[in-house]
């Protein structure tokens, strides 16, 4: 039976693209990409589809595709109804709660605000710490706004760390250590399990090889 594949584009497309070579996939598709969304295998029964990470888990969770790629910052923000089945150690990034020099938003007494993309990593990371939080829920440059007095700090992902450096922000905590992962849709794993198997194994094959 072939295989659905949904693959987040952007910062994580080029490992994993990479990954799939590597197993011995035919990815030339995905490498010299044209306006086409979706993109077969030309050497196994796989087709690809390249989506936002938020809307890679909706087509898993749909069942449109059996197996999804995406990072686990999304996995945390978002559903939960598939099966996280493989760490593929790569696309290595940390969740991070960062604010201005000397401004440590977690040293604040009472009400903190703070500014990002993800709330419910946010509200579960300071109640933990049973700290008081207003959560700023903002869309992009989520750097800009401690910088404005929006609020204290934020919550975001830092790769790099260039993006905080250059706008004068330090990182203050370690919220989790983010990386790719390998989803799967919950029928697909029981309906299609020899070729769901099969395509974790290659991939586990290669992580192990590459660690
Ligand atoms: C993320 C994040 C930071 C930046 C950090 O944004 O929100 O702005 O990357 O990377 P660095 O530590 O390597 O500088 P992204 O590029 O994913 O874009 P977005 O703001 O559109 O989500």
């Amino acid at each position: 039976m072939s295989l659905s594949v949904a693959l987040t584009k952007g910062r994580l497309e080029k490992s994993t693209v990479e990954m799939l070579s590597q197993c011995g996939y035919g990815v030339d598709g995905l490498i010299h990409k044209n306006r086409e969304l979706v993109i077969a295998d030309t050497v196994k029964d796989v087709r690809y589809f390249l989506v936002k990470s938020n809307d890679c888990i909706t087509y898993v969770e749909h069942g449109v595709a059996d197996i999804g790629i995406v990072g686990k910052d999304t996995l945390m923000e978002g559903g939960k109804d598939y099966y996280e089945m493989l760490d593929l150690e790569c696309g290595k990034c940390r969740f991070v709660v960062a604010g201005l020099k000397d401004c440590n938003p977690l040293s604040k007494v009472g009400h903190i605000k703070i500014g990002t993309k993800y709330p419910k990593v946010t509200t579960e990371y300071f109640s933990r710490k049973g700290l008081d939080v207003e959560i700023i829920k903002i869309d992009g440059s989520v750097e800009l706004s401690p910088l404005l007095g929006l609020c204290d700090g934020i919550v975001d992902i830092m790769e790099t760390g260039t993006t905080l450096k250059e706008n004068g922000l330090v990182v203050y905590d370690i919220v989790a250590e983010i990386s790719a992962r390998v989803i799967v849709n919950k029928v697909s794993f029981k309906m299609k399990k020899k070729e769901v198997m099969a395509f974790l194994n290659d991939l586990e094959r290669i992580v192990r090889k590459n660690a």
